[in-house]
């Protein structure tokens, strides 16, 4: 089983897409181990575009991320790092495609609504950043009596 991170970005939250995007990733099947809306500071950001720092448009991209509340996710399921960047569509959207969350709902690159973690590495990583780790359990332990 895996987990991965998930993050509304800024606007995807002005534009109320919180509870479409959930919907899409509990109908698929996976479990929601934590969520929280929540501001994000410059360190923080920075820290999770660490990969980008030396991109032109990482200032962009550390602007754009502070810049209104953002809903961070952790989510759980089989394959799900893979099946959930197949499910938010590519960068661009000249090629993302009808049916993903991207292709569906981002007209740009730079405001492209949905962040999903590309490696078991960075999921580890982005969760680290934004959430305390002890916080995020597995549902099977917390809830034994579904057994
Ligand atoms: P994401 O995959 O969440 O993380 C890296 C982000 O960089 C990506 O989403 C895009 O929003 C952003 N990005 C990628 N390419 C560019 C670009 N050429 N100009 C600005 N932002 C970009």
């Amino acid at each position: 089983m895996q987990r991965t991170f998930l993050m509304v970005k800024p606007d995807g939250v002005k534009r109320g897409l919180i509870g479409e995007i959930m919907k899409r990733f509990e109908q698929k099947g996976f479990t929601l181990l934590n969520a929280e809306l929540m501001t994000v500071d410059r360190a923080k950001a920075e820290n999770h575009y660490f990969e980008h720092q030396d991109k032109p448009f990482f200032g962009e991209l550390v602007n754009f991320i502070t810049s209104g509340p953002v809903f961070a996710m952790v989510w759980e399921g089989e394959n799900i790092i893979e099946v959930s960047r197949t499910m938010i569509g590519k960068t661009s959207p000249l090629e993302a495609l009808p049916g993903t969350i991207r292709g569906d709902f981002a007209c740009t690159k730079e405001e492209n609504v949905i962040h999903g973690s590309d490696s078991l590495l960075s999921a580890e990583r982005e969760i680290a950043n934004f959430f305390d780790l002890l916080s995020i359990r597995s549902r099977d332990e917390d809830y034994p009596y579904d057994e």
